[in-house]
């Protein structure tokens, strides 16, 4: 048996995804990037291979992707985090028409066909606003951590709206907001509108077609799912670890997924 490695090296978060000739994923392992993207990518191979009793030796063909993915130096290939998304939610979800991955530092909306191939997609890397950065600020302003905003954003019976678009201007509009005594939780459901409206307008430029399915660490925040579920009028596909959806692709594209079928 021989098999296949995914590394997605990302701004935050470092997965490593093991699969086998069949596409079928074995295990996975997450790491914080930290410091040393190599470390962690390092790291991260070596836990996932672990856990399912697989040698470095096994290994035919490893993909890394992600921002990091240039100093990786036990990778074979080297392809960017849209096309490893977009084959990554392809292979969970065969319905999928559309990707929205919302990660640490940047979001992307990514439009593919029925192959996962890459149709068309558009990209915010510039502004911390609509990405998992603006919420893990506004978690720090709360003081509570970064994966119970979801929850406490779905309490909320009411919304108050932020006007800022701007993640330091909307820092200081929260502290205001917590001083002036108004309720919490409608202040984090009106942060989590603002990256919804701001992604929102990424994926109308780029259109919408076919089903929805969300990657990367903020697919994890239940309240952000349910306010894209609410402008889109439907559900949106949620794998049980959306963060792991890049390196899923890279192990895919690694083992030649396209050239096979
Ligand atoms: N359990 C969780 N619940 C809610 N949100 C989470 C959770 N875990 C991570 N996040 C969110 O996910 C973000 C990190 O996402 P991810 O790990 O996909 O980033 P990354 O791939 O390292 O970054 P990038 O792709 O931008 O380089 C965090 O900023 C946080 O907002
Ligand atoms: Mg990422």
């Amino acid at each position: 048996m021989t098999y296949f490695a995914g590394i997605d090296v990302g701004s935050l978060s470092t997965e490593a995804v093991i699969i086998d000739e069949d596409a079928t994923m074995l295990g996975y392992s997450i790491q914080e990037t930290g410091a040393d993207p190599v470390r962690a990518a390092t790291e991260a191979l070596r836990e996932a291979l672990s856990l399912v009793g697989v040698s470095r030796e096994q290994l035919h063909h490893v993909v890394a992707t992600g921002y990091g993915r240039i100093n990786i130096p036990f990778a074979d290939r080297k392809i960017t985090e849209i096309s490893c998304h977009a084959m990554g939610a392809h292979h969970l979800f065969p319905d999928t028409g559309t990707v929205i991955d919302i990660g640490g530092q940047d979001s992307k909306v990514i439009r593919i066909n029925a192959e996962g191939r890459v149709l068309d997609f558009t990209m915010n890397d510039k502004c911390a606003a609509g990405t998992g950065r603006f919420l893990e600020v506004m978690a720090g302003t709360f003081g509570v951590p970064v994966q119970e905003l979801g929850e406490l954003s779905l309490k909320a019976q009411k919304e108050i709206p932020i006007s800022s678009v701007c993640t330091v201007f909307a820092e200081s509009e929260v502290i205001s907001l917590i001083a002036q005594n108004r309720p919490r939780e409608q202040i984090i459901r009106g942060l989590h509108r603002a990256v919804v409206s701001r992604v929102w307008g990424m994926a109308q430029s780029v259109g919408i077609e076919g089903a929805v399915t969300m990657s990367g660490g903020v697919a994890k925040n239940r309240g952000i799912v349910a306010l894209f579920e609410e402008n889109l009028g439907h559900s949106i596909h949620i794998h049980s670890e959306p963060q792991i959806i890049g390196a899923l692709g890279a192990a895919l594209l690694a083992r030649g997924e396209i050239h096979q079928k």
